[in-house]
């Protein structure tokens, strides 16, 4: 009895109106769940949500428990609750920071639109909605840069989640010409005077820096740069195809334990929040490099789509580099690789799956003899009519080649990478397809197109951002694989 009497009270202090004795019609039927209950939106807690629902009970039974009883129902049936996980906000969780100074260095310019400057606004102000904002956790300050920099809000450790989103409301577009320069000298003076905000405790200091351009003159810019990258970390965003590369590497701090990369590139406006959870990840110091990875190569040898001699030479070169240059090959912790050519309609199967025991040597040989398919079938005619298309092919990929039956490993980050010309003949088609296919799968998916004459509307439609894209465009070219080399290890955050 006393412990009936304690999960009454217990689930009491969770509902109010459990029991319907008027409006319901059919008697000890239960009603529709409650919404749930809110989370706090604290990343790495343990918090709870639940919801309930009511039973209807015949009018003399005004207790939910005797009428449970009556109804011969399970009380437990009455409350439910789940995790609050990841569910917090947009799908993210929010970062809980150690003190954290970062100023958002925006790009002004003529080469972009108002709306489009809105967007650079927009995306600060989903930044703040994710992370903790106050004396002991971010403060945050906004330049604008064109002609001249300007400071849009000042840091102040007073400023609330909504003030610097009230604010943000009211800066204005202020086109002129790119003076990079300008904007990253304006971020150094601001964070140079800011001081630990606990005596004794470290202040992180941030700067991400937004470009959609060159800026005016480089050499400033590098110049500037340096001297930031002495002040703070500073992460470079680049936005759009007109963007330098070398520029952002040269703005950018160089990869450390908590980033192997301060380098983002997204293609347009409307994509940056594709970086925001990684700004936060390397906001946030829980952060430690990681090896457990799980990597299938696929080399697409559609007719469609097929590689020229010379593009399959680059192709097998850049995989070799990319496995020659895994440093954690076969450790316990480390990467597993596994490859396939396909279709495989004609030939022996062409593929080594994941496993422990292959060696790198296995794979490189495996490269070495790789050859382009020719394009007379030799099976029977039904096997000459080609079942798959590259969309099949990866999802076919996704389904098998990572489960543990072909050596994959349950607690492995998956990597997918695609070699392919792009050269597909229906991208649009091949785009809303891979769309689906990402959505429902946790593999992550590269691909590297060789040569000068790939598809990159092609090649892009494979994966979920450009930056993921990797285009080599010789043999001599090989360090533009250093970036997807680095993915290969990871920044895992707690
Ligand atoms: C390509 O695919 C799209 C959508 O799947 C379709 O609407 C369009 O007609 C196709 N284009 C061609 C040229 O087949
Ligand atoms: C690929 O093949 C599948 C079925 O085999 C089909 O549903 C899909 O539309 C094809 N996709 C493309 C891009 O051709």
């Amino acid at each position: 009895m006393y412990l009936k009497f304690f999960v009454l009270a217990c689930i009491s202090s969770h509902s109010v109106l459990d029991v319907y004795a008027g409006d319901c019609s059919t008697r000890c039927e239960w009603l529709e769940w409650k919404s749930w209950t809110t989370c706090s939106q604290t990343c790495g807690t343990t918090e709870k949500k639940s919801t309930s629902r009511s039973l209807c009970c015949p009018s003399d039974l005004t207790d939910l428990e005797l009428c449970v009883d009556y109804c011969s129902l399970d009380i437990a049936d009455h409350y439910d609750e789940a995790d609050c996980g990841r569910e917090c906000y947009n799908g993210l969780d929010i970062c809980e920071a150690i003190p954290t100074d970062v100023v958002f260095i925006l790009d002004s310019s003529l080469s972009q639109t108002q709306t489009e400057f809105q967007k650079q606004l927009d995306f600060v102000g989903k930044f703040v909605d994710n992370v903790d904002v106050g004396p002991t956790a971010f403060v945050l300050s906004i330049i604008t840069y064109s002609s001249t920099a300007v400071v849009e809000i000042e840091f102040d450790d007073s400023n609330s989640k909504q003030s610097i989103k009230d604010q943000l409301m009211g800066v204005q577009f202020r086109p002129g010409v790119t003076n990079t320069n300008k904007g990253l000298d304006l971020a150094r003076s601001l964070l140079s005077v800011r001081m630990e905000r606990r005596p004794g405790m470290y202040t992180k200091k941030i700067a991400f820096v937004l470009t959609d351009g060159l800026s005016n003159d480089r050499t400033k810019t590098e110049a500037s740069a340096k001297l930031l990258k002495g002040e703070a970390h500073v992460v470079a965003i680049g936005v759009g195809p007109e963007v330098s590369h070398t520029e952002l590497v040269a703005i950018a701090s160089p990869a450390d334990d908590y980033s192997l990369s301060y380098v983002y590139t997204v293609e347009s406006f409307d994509a940056l929040y594709t970086v925001l959870e990684r700004l936060i990840d390397v906001s946030c110091e829980k952060c430690q490099p990681k090896s457990l990875t799980d990597i299938f190569l696929l080399v697409d040898d559609l007719p469609d789509s097929r590689m020229t001699v010379t593009e399959w030479q680059i192709a097998v070169n850049g995989l070799a580099t990319i496995v020659d240059g895994l440093q954690a090959f076969n450790d316990e912790n480390g990467q597993r690789v596994g490859i396939a050519q396909f279709p495989d309609t004609n030939d022996p199967i062409k593929q080594l799956s994941l496993s422990n025991t292959l060696r790198k040597d296995d794979i490189l040989h495996f490269l070495q003899v790789m050859a382009p398919s020719e394009d007379t079938c030799r099976g029977t005619k039904d096997d000459c009519v080609l079942k798959s298309n590259i969309t099949s092919i990866i999802q076919d990929v996704i389904d098998n080649q990572f489960t543990s039956s072909f050596g994959g490993r349950d607690d492995a980050r998956k990597v997918l990478l695609v070699v392919s010309s792009g050269r597909f003949s229906n991208i649009t088609e091949v785009a809303e397809q891979m769309l689906n296919i990402r959505l429902h799968t946790d593999v992550d998916i590269f691909d590297i197109g060789p040569g000068g004459d790939v598809d990159m509307r092609g090649l892009k439609s494979l994966v979920s951002e450009p930056s993921r894209v990797f285009v080599v465009k010789e043999d001599s070219d090989m360090a533009s694989l250093d970036g997807l080399r680095a993915k290969f290890s990871y920044i895992a955050c707690g």
